[in-house]
């Protein structure tokens, strides 16, 4: 039956998908937060996407991401939190604010959400950096969901949320003292602890200096950055009985609004799991936020990796659930091990179909979210298992298979005994 409805959807949509406009949100202005917004030819958010922007998880008490939200939130004590800020703004913030190139491949439809040309939804919380480094906030925490269309697996999930963390110093002699103090005191707390680092140079030819930047302040800095990420990563995986050391290693990367720009990943579960993404904040995006004579950093991580490890939680679609005995399991202020309660096997279906002729076949992306809006979260993973294009008419074909399983539902049960 799902798969009927599915076949049809498409069919329904299919003259609409080359821009992926689906038919019931082109016509008519939506309303998303109590506010009308006119549509266009680049609206792409589906129904599925749009019931997803009330919900505010990481504000939800005794909700697994809220409480690891205020985990971290103890960690970094003195700084302020905004956690309601609106998820809706223009690509100039979330993009060129920040720096981000005009072909960046971030801003395409087929990568994130627009409500129209001049409107969508945050793909990451820095999104809001030049304003809160306006309102002359030196130390702050962001938690915000964002979202990024994406494929469908156990880890993937076209809205997720991030925690923003920013610092600044004031570029001075002064302000480099109070740095290095700080580190002085990071550096003592990580010597007596269970933790392996394995690092790299603060600032290398490939990860530079900013041409404003004083050598010596961006490493500082950058120093800075290391040693307090790593004390939370301490706090939020090395708790409990170890008999090997935590594993956690940097690594150079570039985001176009910090340099030098840095990745973490922590050895977990045997392997390397990427938490976060940090750097030095650009100094063009200080300008915009009218701050003068500072330098500082910020780092943006995902909730959801985090917490899938720390509560072993074995599917992203978890955190969406409304059901009892998920929601039960977590209190505020403790990080307890998920108990699963259901068992329900697998089933997949194969779906194909032809592609619009004389053109290329549908995105990735787009069947996702052809599948969100007809099956919701029944689905656990989509896969591409083969495409075909007709040796005379040259038309292609494309097969998916879509595989169902119930998160809630227990084997020999119907819906009304559970
Ligand atoms: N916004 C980046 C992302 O979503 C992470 C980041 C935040 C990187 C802050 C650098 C500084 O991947």
């Amino acid at each position: 039956m799902l798969q009927l409805r599915l076949s049809c959807a498409l069919r329904n949509c299919r003259p609409a998908y080359r821009s992926f406009n689906t038919t019931a949100v082109r016509l008519k202005p939506l309303v998303i937060l109590d506010e009308q917004h006119a549509t266009d030819k680049v609206t792409n958010v589906t129904p599925a996407i749009l019931s997803k922007i009330p919900m505010r998880l990481h504000n939800q008490t005794d909700h697994p991401l809220s409480i690891l939200k205020t985990i971290i939130q103890s960690h970094y004590d003195d700084f302020s939190h905004f956690s309601s800020l609106s998820p809706l703004v223009t690509p100039f913030k979330n993009f060129d604010e920040l720096s981000f190139p005009k072909d960046h491949p971030g801003r395409s439809v087929t990568d994130s959400y627009y409500i129209n040309k001049d409107l969508m939804l945050r793909t990451h919380t820095s999104a809001h950096e030049v304003q809160v480094f306006g309102e002359k906030q030196d130390k702050w925490l962001l938690t915000a969901d964002v979202y990024r269309r994406d494929e469908i697996d156990r880890s993937h999930y076209p809205v997720f949320h991030q925690m923003e963390g920013a610092r600044l110093f004031d570029a001075t002699a002064a302000g480099m003292k109070e740095v290095e103090e700080d580190n002085a005191r990071l550096e003592g707390i990580l010597k007596q602890s269970n933790i392996v680092i394995e690092d790299i140079p603060h600032i290398s030819e490939a990860n530079p200096v900013q041409p404003t930047h004083n050598p010596a302040h961006a490493e500082l800095v950058a120093k800075n950055l290391k040693l307090s990420l790593n004390s939370l990563i301490l706090r939020l995986f090395g708790s409990g009985e170890r008999s090997s050391p935590l594993r956690v290693r940097w690594i150079e990367a570039y985001f176009p609004f910090t340099s030098p720009s840095f990745e973490v990943e922590v050895f977990y579960g045997g392997r390397w799991l990427e938490i976060l993404g940090s750097g030095v904040v650009l100094q063009s995006t200080l300008d915009k936020a009218n701050v003068q004579g500072k330098i500082g950093w910020a780092f943006g991580l995902g909730l959801e990796r985090i917490a899938m490890v720390l509560f072993s939680i074995p599917d992203i679609r978890l955190f969406w659930s409304q059901d009892e005995r998920f929601l039960s399991q977590f209190k505020s202020g403790e990080i307890t091990t998920f108990k699963p309660y259901s068992k329900f096997p697998a089933c997949f279906k194969d779906l194909s179909f032809w592609n619009p002729e004389g053109s290329a076949p549908l995105h990735d992306n787009d069947f996702c979210d052809v599948v969100r809006d007809v099956a919701g979260d029944l689905v656990e993973d989509v896969k591409l298992i083969d495409s075909f294009v007709h040796p005379k008419t040259n038309r292609s074909s494309s097969c998916y298979r879509i595989n169902y399983r119930s998160m809630d539902r227990q084997v020999g049960f119907t819906r009304e005994q559970e």
